[in-house]
């Protein structure tokens, strides 16, 4: 992970976090969400097309769509509601002091940061060259199927999707991603939760950020 640049004045921190279907994005998205409230999540999966948009790429021989590609979502709308929250919370972020060299919202219940999190959101520039920490959460081939099954989509998955879409895809986004990206932290999804968590605080400390003592809905 390069040293953190210092943030400008109005610009919240802004975390990617990407990886294999199923490695824990969005639990380590939401926790973050409970330690740092006022911060706010985009989840890739909200911006899914609707089932009979003819945008889809539709997989002829198994009868489904291809879920797993960067056509199946609403780029332009995730990129919008991505700029939309930056800019909102970099409004409401700078009211409060000085901390460690970088401005934030002061006070004991930390500082908002802009969460986006998906399977292909670090895929789109426009989000990927805008956060200050990229995460990719891996699993191995073996290690998604066994999570997968024990998961329920709409639509549900059809016989061979998993093989013939979902772990080819993947592979082929994250090669991108390697491509493009140095400065993505690789974490094994399979690694203790609690162990994942601590690792990305210590890198949001980084910018001066420290989080709420008490997770949110925490009464005593
Ligand atoms: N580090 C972890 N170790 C073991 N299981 C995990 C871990 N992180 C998440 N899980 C479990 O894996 C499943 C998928 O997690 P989720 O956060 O929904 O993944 P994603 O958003 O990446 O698809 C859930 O049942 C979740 O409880
Ligand atoms: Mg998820």
């Amino acid at each position: 992970m390069p040293d953190p640049s210092p943030l400008s004045w109005r610009e919240p921190l802004i975390l990617g976090i990407t990886g294999t279907t199923n490695a824990g994005k969005t639990t380590l998205a939401n926790k973050l969400l409970e330690r740092f409230p006022g911060s706010r999540i985009i989840h890739q999966d909200d911006f899914f097309r609707a089932k009979d948009d003819p945008a889809h790429e539709h997989v002829e021989n198994l009868d489904h769509h291809n879920w797993d590609c960067l056509s199946a979502i609403k780029v332009d709308e995730l990129i919008q509601t991505f700029y939309k929250y930056r800019d909102e919370l970099g409004k409401s972020g700078h009211e409060g002091q000085y901390l460690n060299g970088h401005t934030a919202q002061g006070g004991a219940r930390g500082q908002p940061m802009l969460i986006v999190e998906g399977i292909l959101v670090l895929n789109i520039p426009e989000i990927s060259d805008a956060c200050n920490l990229k995460y990719f959460l891996h699993l191995t081939e073996e290690e998604c199927k066994a999570r997968r099954l024990l998961r329920n989509y709409d639509p549900p998955d059809v016989p061979g999707y998993y093989e013939q879409v979902v772990y080819p895809m993947h592979e082929y986004y994250s090669a991108q991603l390697h491509r493009r990206y140095k400065d993505i932290c690789y974490i094994e999804g399979t690694d203790d939760p609690e162990k994942i968590f601590q690792k990305v605080l210590c890198d949001i400390a980084g910018y001066g950020y420290s989080p709420s003592t008490k997770p949110l809905g925490t009464t005593s």
